[in-house]
């Protein structure tokens, strides 16, 4: 018989399962941004998850992340290996996390929130789900430039977003600056993904924050006006793009190019031999970065362990092993870098406030959208 009772514990637990699905869209493997990753891969909920029942303290740490590298996984593993602390992992994009944590609240499993970008881990401040992280250990091994400046997250690791050039077209002395790609110089030449895709939105934040919102209007026009096709694929797609001769030069994140030299498919390893990377505005603003990160949850239940792997993912070691798989720059300067980093070189970054790239945001899609920067 269909109760009062059994119909509240029937709508609570549809709620619950609402609530699990809506926390669940999760990022595959291929190394794509979080913003426009298809939703396909498996989640796990961490073994002691519940939305009721705190969490289990001492011997584990939950961490809800936006990344989806095999690496990460990896290192979870040597981290329990090492000190018997089990780590639980959640995978989702980085706005349906917040939007879950926000939801949960403090009978929340979490303990860290692991994104890929700037803004993104300053939305999680602002919406008041971290709490500040102390650690002697991370402020040694993590420079300060690379914490949010109430230490409420701590960066993991860097990417730089450059201009990729066909190497056989192009002569890096004709390279300059990320404006100089906006100039006629270039017209029917520049490769680039969609303005939808947020290391776009976040890279014209940066500029409206460097140059001023009209000039950083200015350079957008000019990059839809120079387009070699309409934007089309992920960052690699644009590599292959430029190779095939459709374009000279890409906008591309280093670590993409990285992962076509290590990949598996042939064809990709042939791109990635034909192209060259720039890092451009070494003279004038620096060339942008964005930043892995994590934040301390604010009802975090496993406090010291959550630390600790910070901790452990900082070290030289760890930040090694994220180099050399997934081609990202480290955070602690200690660290060896693969060789083909090594190769590229050092450079010269832009000083920016990572939170701008959140509090800009809107106005880089309102700037994209009026320019016609699909
Ligand atoms: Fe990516």
């Amino acid at each position: 018989m269909f109760t009062k009772r059994s119909s509240i514990v029937l709508t609570i637990s549809c709620m619950l399962v609402i609530a699990l699905l809506a926390g669940c869209g999760a990022g595959n493997n291929t190394g794509q941004g979080s913003s426009n990753t298809p939703a396909s891969a498996q989640t796990e909920e961490p073994a002691s998850s519940s939305n009721t029942e705190p969490a289990q303290t001492g011997g584990e740490v939950n961490i809800y992340t936006a990344r989806h590298y095999e690496v990460d996984q990896e290192l979870y593993d040597a981290f329990k290996e090492q000190t018997g602390i089990t780590v639980n992992v959640v995978e989702g994009k980085a706005p349906e996390l917040i939007e879950r944590l926000k939801r949960e609240g403090a009978s929340s499993p979490a303990d860290l929130f692991i994104t890929v970008d700037g803004g993104i881990l300053n939305t999680a401040k602002t919406e008041d789900i971290l709490q500040p992280i102390v650690s002697d250990v991370l402020d040694k091994q993590v420079p300060a430039d690379l914490w949010d400046k109430d230490n409420q997250w701590v960066g993991l690791s860097t990417r730089a977003r450059v201009i990729v050039y066909v190497k056989d077209r192009v002569d890096p002395s004709q390279l300059s600056t990320y404006e100089d790609l906006a100039t006629d110089k270039w017209k029917g030449k520049v490769a680039v993904r969609s303005s939808t895709n947020l290391y776009n939105q976040s890279l014209l934040a940066s500029f409206i924050e460097v140059m001023g919102e009209a000039e950083a209007e200015a350079w957008a026009a000019g990059i839809a006006a120079n387009l070699a096709r309409e934007p089309e694929g992920g960052d690699r797609d644009q590599a292959q793009a430029i190779v095939s001769g459709v374009g000279d030069v890409a906008i591309m994140n280093t670590y993409y190019v990285g992962r076509m030299f290590a990949s598996e498919d042939a064809e990709e390893v042939k791109v990635a031999e034909q192209v060259g990377v720039f890092f451009p505005n070494q003279d004038t603003t620096g060339t942008h970065i964005n930043i892995s990160g994590a934040g301390l949850i604010k009802h975090s239940k496993n406090k010291d362990n959550a630390i600790k792997l910070l901790e452990f993912l900082t070290a030289p070691e760890a930040q090694a092993k994220i180099s050399q798989a997934n081609f990202e720059f480290p955070v602690n300067a200690e660290t060896e870098l693969p060789e083909l980093l090594k190769s590229w070189g050092d450079f010269k970054r832009q000083d920016i406030d990572f939170a701008k790239y959140g509090e800009l945001n809107p106005k880089a899609v309102e700037i994209a959208n009026k320019v016609g920067w699909k």
